[in-house]
């Protein structure tokens, strides 16, 4: 096995969150070495128990595939001829470490045997402080052999290694796995990463990466042609290839929100599902060549029938690139409501252009994560939470929901299940009278409440979605009580 483990594989390891990793380590009850862990270290911190237990993982995959609805991931094996390199590569690391082993004992069996001669020679009064040392030396010997963890995790492993390609991207370091037959591209935006690219499929050459080291295989034919100096520079395309062995890649990332290019998109209703009484959630579909990009949290302008077009936050993770989700309430001045609530049916075209708008995590920031939702303000705050897990690196997250009786807490079930499978994260549903929206007052109060149960107020990135209410009062309040201005985040009046 690996001396040091990265963060990610000593989370998947032993079946935790990377975010609940890092806060071990904040705490000082996990040393690292330059970022890495040691397996040691890694089982004194989890006891073999964990390493049975895949309970949270299994669930955290479940979460993410629920919001990565577009490709459901098929839990198959990685294609035959991977398999295969990464089934030899292991053989010869395995055989390696053999022949170390066997040079191993055949020193230590030459060094105890010289011990032995050396304490047969020595003066009776000597000699008990000659056995003392030999003693030692065969006592770590045996503590090596014994140490059933060590062998648990090094099996597990190499099974990973088998299963699951890890990537890193240069310069920003950050790191993905790649699962079954996922491309790079799939797996990156899985994982939360704002890689470069465009239509998915091999046509605009967005998407080229270099491959620095590591081995990549293609998995789809393209008609964008890599000229001949980018092939021998080791240029890839991530749609179109999967890793083989673990690799590093050098690949562009979108740093902000303008970074993005706007886009025009002619989209298929694929469903519209009733949430409350004049509540529905629109999903669309974009062309499979013409997925929308976007950062979780930003909005895009909709437009369907003879209605004048609408700005609405996505409500799914940019994950999903092609699935796009859109909570969609009646509005006395909103005809295009009127019309999706009314009119729109399976299979009508909506269009979109967009993304727009910069109410969008800050993914640099170390600190934990707090949202507040009033009412379809959740729509935006969905999107952030989907994305912050996938990125799998907030220590803890809490989520408050405000509503009042129109449409209640209308996706609090998925909000449970968020919950039930994760450690660290909280769901506070908070239900107000029906005028509360826009009393100042009552608002102000509610964020009070928040601020009472943050005691270190700076320790949080705080990101707020909903009434203009809501926003002016969070801001006056979490700026009296010393929030710096940059960790508070204000979304979308609805
Ligand atoms: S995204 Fe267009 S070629 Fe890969």
């Amino acid at each position: 096995m690996s001396s040091l483990l990265t963060l990610s594989r000593a989370a998947r390891l032993v079946g935790v969150t990377r975010g609940a990793l890092q806060k071990k380590i904040k705490d000082g009850e996990l040393t690292t070495f330059e970022g890495m862990v040691q397996p040691g270290e890694l089982l004194r911190v989890y006891p073999q128990a964990r390493l049975e237990d895949n309970a949270l993982l299994e669930k955290l995959t479940e979460l993410k595939d629920g919001a990565f609805a577009r490709r459901l991931r098929e839990r198959i094996l990685p294609d035959p001829e991977v398999l295969a390199v990464r089934v030899a590569e292991l053989g010869r690391e395995l055989a390696e470490s053999q022949d170390e082993l066997m040079r191993y004992r055949a020193a230590s069996h030459e060094l105890e045997t010289r011990l032995q001669a050396l304490i047969a020679q020595l003066p009776a009064a000597a000699r008990p402080l000659a056995e003392a040392v030999r003693d030692h030396f065969r006592e770590q010997l045996l503590q090596v052999d014994t140490e059933a963890g060590h062998h648990q995790l090094a099996v597990r492993e190499s099974f990973m290694r088998v299963m699951v390609a890890h990537v890193q991207v240069v310069p920003s370091q950050r790191e993905f796995f790649v699962e079954g037959s996922d491309n790079l591209l799939d797996a990156a935006l899985r994982s939360g990463l704002a890689l470069n690219y465009g239509c998915s499929n091999g046509n605009c050459g967005l998407c080229k990466a270099r491959v620095v080291t590591g081995q990549v295989k293609k998995v789809r034919n393209h008609d964008y042609v890599l000229s001949e100096a980018e092939k021998h520079d080791g240029m890839v395309l991530m749609c179109c290839n999967t890793a083989v062995t673990d690799c590093v890649i050098e690949a562009e990332e979108a740093g902000s929100a303008q970074e993005i290019p706007l886009q025009q998109i002619a989209t298929r209703v694929k469903s519209i599902d009733r949430l409350a009484p004049d509540l529905v959630r629109l999903h669309v579909q974009t062309p499979r060549t013409r997925r929308l990009r976007f950062l979780a949290g930003q909005y895009v302008t909709l437009q369907t029938g003879e209605t004048p077009a609408v700005d609405y936050p996505i409500a799914s993770c940019p994950c999903d690139d092609r699935n796009l989700q859109f909570h969609i309430h009646r509005m006395p001045d909103n005809p295009f409501a009127e019309y999706v609530l009314d009119n729109l049916k399976n299979g009508d075209t909506v269009q979109l252009l967009g993304p727009r708008g910069d109410f969008v995590l800050n993914e640099d920031s170390p600190r934990a994560l707090v949202f507040i939702a009033w009412d379809t303000g959740f729509a935006p705050i969905k999107s952030l939470i989907e994305h912050a897990m996938a990125l799998d690196v907030a220590e803890s997250i809490h989520l408050y929901w405000l509503s009042d009786s129109a449409h209640g807490h209308y996706l609090a079930n998925q909000c449970r299940s968020w919950s039930d499978a994760l450690d660290n994260f909280h769901f506070t549903a908070v239900s107000l009278p029906d005028a509360a929206a826009s009393d100042p007052d009552r608002m102000r109060s509610e964020i009070e409440r928040v601020v009472h149960d943050h005691p270190g107020l700076r320790e949080f990135d705080f990101y707020v979605a909903g009434s203009g209410t809501l926003l002016d009062s969070a801001h006056e309040v979490f700026i009296r009580h010393g929030l710096p201005d940059n960790q508070l985040n204000l979304g979308y009046p609805r």
